[in-house]
């Protein structure tokens, strides 16, 4: 194992600033670090990633979520193993792909976006961060959910608060106090809904959860309310990234953009080569069941495990020229991009596979196309300079945009 000494700190400045150069130096010279502060092991190679995620839990479980995530959510899928976990994962998945996500919740999806685009396309300008991004996939989830327009900013709010908890590496007492009154007023909020959606179902991904059942397993008020807030959580701050990061890439190289304008059968190629280039998450964690050797040495049994997907999705051994944003690279596979078949690790891979990748996807296929046709002549406002924020998610801070509006 490298100690490390000359590769800067995942909670220092500097990595905050830029952290692809430092995964540079994790990958090349100190693929297993051992963190302090984080009592965590880094690892940065796209194998050793690999590796820990399609592991079958024999060696690398997600007990980490216990306390990651569990004070603020209460038990989800993303803690479950074996049997209980493909049970509970069978209970949800379905309302995210084939025909209710297409018949469904498609029209949600076009709606909730249209709103949204029509709030400024007369203007001229916009921020697609603030006026676009960090509301549509959020708007989406409530909405899919049957929940009452009125309280999106209030949906808002309760995401950013357990985001900020789940990447609390530095453990700030003031973020685990949100967190949990985020889990209190979130369980208020909700409960009472889930028992009246159980009255009086509706057509809604609520009235669905509550119907659903596998093996005879059902989920509880309390199953219900977990998953909801995994949702909003999971669901809304990724997809917000994934919309800002594929508009900064393709402003940034415009040639793409024009070959996406021209051709929209080439969003999910642009959005897959986003997901690879510039990851929404940047860090998934593990922990160890038994003593394990990845590269650069062993980590110890009990052990938790932070992974860089972020560092493994440019690693120089699975991609060409991988610090280059090229939608069109033969590296990377587009149609298997958003399964559990990806090349790509955004969306982790194995057991816990992203349940939401195809939603995403059509989150992004629709946002991208409406976007481009309401604003033609789109380019970043004069002498802005994309700055990306979050270690944990990361994705650009805000990206202003001027138009030539159509009346
Ligand atoms: C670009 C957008 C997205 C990205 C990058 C992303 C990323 C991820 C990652 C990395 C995981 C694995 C976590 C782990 O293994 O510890 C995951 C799991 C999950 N995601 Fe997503 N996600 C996205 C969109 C969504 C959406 C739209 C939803 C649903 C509304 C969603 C719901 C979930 C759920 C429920 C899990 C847990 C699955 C399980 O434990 O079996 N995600 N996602």
């Amino acid at each position: 194992m490298s100690t490390a000494q000359q590769v800067p700190d995942i909670l220092s400045p500097e990595f905050a600033a830029n952290p692809y150069p430092v995964y540079r130096m994790m990958r090349d010279g100190a693929p297993l670090i051992r963190h302090e502060a984080t009592q965590s092991w880094i690892v940065s190679r796209y194998e050793d990633v690999e590796r820990v995620f399609k592991d079958r839990g024999d060696r690398f479980t997600t007990e980490n979520y216990d306390w990651q995530l569990e004070p603020v959510h209460g038990r989800t899928i993303l803690q479950l193993s074996g049997r209980e976990h493909a049970v509970r994962r069978a209970l949800v998945a379905p309302a995210f792909r084939g025909a209710d996500l297409q018949e469904r919740f498609l029209p949600v999806i076009e709606r909730n976006s249209r709103e949204l685009i029509d709030a400024f396309r007369h203007t001229g300008r916009a921020d697609l961060v603030a006026d676009y991004a960090t509301r549509f996939p959020v708007n989406v989830i409530a909405d899919m959910l049957g929940l009452d327009k009125a309280d999106h900013d209030r949906f808002h709010g309760w995401y950013t608060s357990v985001i900020a908890f789940l990447g609390n590496l530095s453990g700030d007492p003031e973020v685990a106090a949100a967190g949990a009154r985020t889990r209190t007023e979130f369980a208020e909020y909700m409960i009472p809904v889930v028992r009246e959606r159980r009255e009086n179902p509706g057509d809604d991904l609520l009235s669905t959860l509550c119907a659903a059942e596998v093996d005879g397993v059902r989920m509880s008020d309390e199953d219900i309310k977990a998953f909801c807030s995994l949702l909003l959580a999971a669901g809304g701050e990724t997809t917000d990234k994934a919309i800002a990061g594929i508009f900064a890439n393709l402003l940034a190289h415009p040639e793409q953009l024009a070959a996406v304008r021209e051709d929209r059968s080439l969003i999910p190629r642009a959005f897959a080569e986003t997901l690879r280039y510039t990851p929404p998450v940047h860090m998934i964690m593990r922990q160890t069941a038994t003593e394990v050797t990845l590269s650069g040495g062993t980590i110890p049994a009990g052990a938790t495990v932070t992974c860089l997907i972020g560092a493994a999705n440019r690693d120089e051994s699975r991609y060409r020229d991988p610090d280059r944003f090229d939608i069109m690279r033969d590296d990377l596979t587009t149609t298997t991009a958003f399964s559990a078949a990806a090349d790509h690790l955004a969306f982790a891979l194995g057991r816990h596979f992203c349940v939401g990748a195809l939603l995403a996807k059509a989150e992004v296929e629709t946002g991208v196309g409406q976007l481009l046709d309401a604003l033609p002549d789109l380019r970043t406002e004069d002498g802005f300079e994309v700055v990306e924020r979050g270690v944990f998610t990361r994705g650009p801070q805000s990206l202003p945009v001027r138009f030539t509006p159509v009346s």
